[in-house]
């Protein structure tokens, strides 16, 4: 049992305590574990240990110990015992005060930990490295109100009545106008709008997945994608990805041997890596969908910040078989909180998805449809993309030039040339539990490499997502100074036991 003098002596119960004895067990033990106290793989005492030096019940002990586990914080091994977890839950998702709930992928994630706390907290003073998403003071409130008044104005009553499921007609015109610089070729039948990418991941997979069907991924990838695949009970088959994407003999491989239905793929700056497929792969990957007989699901979130004209051609505009199902998501340069995004699909899927549509919502809202679709043709949308291009290529720029500046040898990324993240590789057993404690500590969040993996199992520990979305331009440069600071500081000294050469 533990090897920590007076562990159990030191756990601090109160009888008359509103909070159930279970949780009061579960913080002091989670305390320990955040400061440090109790390490990594660290044997907990037993139950009936807990039970007879704390005099508690065994249900309360249990309790606790599920409760722990359910967070992250331990791991029980059959037959031997209860172990602190090697990656604990990052400190940075308790950061309170006066404090902001940031919506956006990271709670998506099957950590129960995050789910359980709901949100993540960030303060005024945070520098947010963390969410990819843009923050609220970028939206366009003011130009929004005008066509809201207008529809309101023009449509009355039609604006709140049930809508065409499939979309109302008007915005899937509006919205070929968007589409013109991706050179996708598409009609308003084909468009089906959504409320959100998520809506759309989930819809495609309601729709084409039965449980136990394979769905080949990139790993590490979108978090809120692999929840909905697993949700569905689909059996998720990961293929690194690559700078250029994924290696397409492994990919072929998978698929000869999985026989996937689905294939998901964020092609350009893809999420959390930023890294792209190369526009050879892009084409040999629709030549792979028409051999094997699988649809690509194309997750397009951010394609059009191209901030190096690297010019990346959407899957859906070589897709010379019709089987990629395009889906456009206008979160990260809109407002998030209006859940609006569309599809472009098959013509052979066209009915089961518009049934599961129906099925999950009956329609997206129809005042925010009529909103969006007169924002778009009165301009607001293109005079809105530029200023949003033009701060997040600032930071881009910004962020890149500290990373190129401060970042000690032996720490690599490579320049995505767009997007909303940055993707850096540490050396093998670098201790970013520790980085993250330290830099939450200086009010620096970001999100940990781990949480974007399908499962434990294919899990790599050595990377951490930087995004720009979130960070204010002045807070670029210091945050990055000391971030670096912090991970050569730790690469070269002896902290957690170990020495890791930055070299
Ligand atoms: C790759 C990717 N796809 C989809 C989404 C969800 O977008 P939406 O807000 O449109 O549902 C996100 C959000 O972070 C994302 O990163």
């Amino acid at each position: 049992m533990s090897d920590i003098p007076g562990l159990l002596d030191s756990i601090k119960l109160d009888k008359n305590s509103k909070i159930p004895m279970y949780m009061q067990l579960c913080n002091n033990i989670k305390e320990m574990i955040q400061q440090g106290i109790l390490l990594p793989d660290f044997k907990l005492p037993s139950v009936r240990q807990f039970r007879d030096s704390l005099k508690i019940n065994q249900v309360t002990v249990v309790s606790a110990l599920k409760l722990l586990e359910n967070e992250g914080y331990v791991y029980t091994k059959q037959g031997s015992g209860t172990f602190v977890s090697r990656s604990i839950p990052p400190a940075s998702y308790n950061v309170s005060g006066d404090a902001n709930p940031i919506s956006d992928e990271l709670y998506q994630q099957d950590d129960t930990f995050l789910i359980s706390n709901g949100q993540i907290k960030i303060g005024a003073n945070t520098v947010n490295f963390a969410s990819a998403t843009p923050t609220p003071d970028l939206f366009p409130v003011e130009d929004f109100r005008k066509v809201l008044d207008e529809v309101l104005e023009r449509d009355r009553g039609n604006a709140f009545g049930y809508q065409d499921s499939q979309g109302f007609y008007p915005i899937r015109e509006s919205i070929l106008r968007i589409l013109h610089k991706s050179n996708i070729a598409t009609t308003p039948e084909s468009i089906q709008i959504i409320s959100g990418a998520q809506q759309g991941i989930d819809i495609i997979s309601k729709a084409l997945l039965a449980q136990g069907d394979y769905v080949v991924t990139e790993s590490p990838t979108y978090t809120g994608a692999l929840a909905v695949f697993k949700s569905r009970g689909a059996h998720i088959v990961d293929v690194e990805m690559l700078e250029d994407g994924p290696d397409l003999d492994i990919f072929e491989y998978n698929i000869k041997k999985y026989r996937p239905k689905l294939v998901y793929s964020i092609p350009s700056f893809q999420n959390p890596t930023g890294y792209s497929y190369s526009n050879r792969k892009r084409k040999e990957i629709i030549n792979l969908s028409a051999k094997y007989d699988f649809y690509i699901l194309e997750d397009d979130y951010v394609s059009d910040l191209d901030f190096e004209n690297r010019n990346y051609l959407p899957l859906k505009a070589i897709d010379t078989h019709d089987r990629v199902i395009f889906i456009k998501s206008f979160s990260k340069i809109f407002m998030p909180g209006l859940r609006l995004g569309f599809m472009i699909v098959p013509s052979k899927l066209t009915n089961i998805i518009l049934q599961a549509k129906h099925t999950t919502d009956i329609s997206t809202s129809g005042l925010i449809q009529r909103a969006f679709d007169l924002y778009i043709r009165e301009g607001y949308w293109d005079r809105h993309f530029k200023f949003m291009f033009n701060i997040y290529k600032e930071r881009y720029l910004k962020i890149t030039q500290a990373l190129d500046s401060y970042l000690p040898a032996g720490v690599r990324f490579s320049r995505p040339g767009g997007g909303l993240n940055i993707w850096l590789n540490l050396p093998y057993g670098f201790p970013i539990e520790t980085l993250i404690r330290q830099a939450a500590s200086e009010d620096i969040v970001f999100a940990p490499g781990r949480i974007f993996y399908s499962s434990p199992h294919v899990q790599k520990l050595d990377n951490i997502r930087l995004s720009f979305a979130s960070v204010y331009i002045e807070q670029i440069e210091d945050g990055i100074r000391k971030l670096c600071d912090m991970i050569s500081r730790l690469g070269n000294s002896k902290g957690e036991n170990r020495r890791i050469p930055l070299l």
